[in-house]
């Protein structure tokens, strides 16, 4: 994995919106679509801001590109201001030249009986489209990535999951109080993640140092899920100080 600590979370964010950038515009300069895994939570919100500035000052265009988001609470309205289709529409579809039809989030409203179905095919059009060219990820405290939580297997599927305790508390606040958090969602699978042809992750603050050192010098186990990042050829890390305070890199 290639660590990249930065100053603050703006000048990583800058750095990550850059990398997507600079893919997007070489594989758009050949007409070339460009599959995009997206995360939610507040570590990529820069990101995104950074992306529509690129769309709005430098006109890079996000017609041909094709987005996979991670995971969506379930049950979930989409119209609901706590899903994660709202907070993509809100944080940047709805300000890019992306197509509707080429937006794909896990729809937190399919019935329950069709769910494992429903996941399949999710990875199934990911498959069909050649596969993520880019998956930008977020990490829990408890070294979730994505919803996968503590347990989840190095050959885990997209899947209705149960949320963990600390995943639910740490949304306590967007949910106004622990009951109101869903215990379940639908989230891409490690295996899923894994396929992405690029990974860049990205953690911010005091809160991650931890959680960061564990998951990068760390043994590779299901107890802290991002351990198997660690078995992926392509990742970059993308790191403020603070989140960085704990490595030893000497
Ligand atoms: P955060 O969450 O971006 O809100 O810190 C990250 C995650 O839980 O994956």
């Amino acid at each position: 994995m290639n660590i990249n600590i930065f100053e603050n979370s703006d000048l990583g964010s800058q750095f990550v919106a850059n990398r997507i950038g600079k893919v997007l515009a070489a594989r758009n300069s050949v007409s070339r679509p460009t599959v995009l895994g997206l995360a939610t939570g507040s570590t990529p919100i820069e990101v995104y801001s950074e992306l529509i500035k690129k769309h709005r000052d430098e006109g890079l265009s996000f017609e041909n590109v094709v987005t996979f988001n991670l995971d969506e609470y379930y049950p979930m309205e989409p119209s609901d201001i706590q899903s994660y289709y709202h907070f993509m529409h809100q944080h940047l579809f709805d300000s890019v030249d992306i197509q509707p039809d080429n937006v794909f989030i896990p729809n937190g409203k399919i019935h329950e009986h069709k769910v494992i179905k429903y996941c399949e095919q999710y990875d199934d059009k990911i498959a069909q489209v050649g596969g993520i060219d880019i998956q930008i990820l977020g990490i829990g405290a408890n070294g979730h990535i994505g919803f996968n939580e503590p347990g989840s297997e190095l050959n885990s599927v997209t899947r209705l999951v149960e949320l963990d305790e600390q995943t639910r508390k740490d949304a306590a606040a967007t949910f106004n109080g622990i009951e109101n958090v869903p215990t379940s969602a639908i989230t891409m699978g490690i295996n899923t993640i894994l396929k992405a042809k690029e990974i860049l992750i990205m953690a911010w603050g005091k809160r991650k140092a931890e959680i960061i050192k564990q998951c990068l010098f760390g043994e590779v186990t299901s107890t802290k899920p991002a351990t198997f990042l660690q078995t992926h050829p392509n990742v970059s890390v993308v790191l403020d100080a603070e989140a960085a305070s704990l490595l030893d890199l000497d």
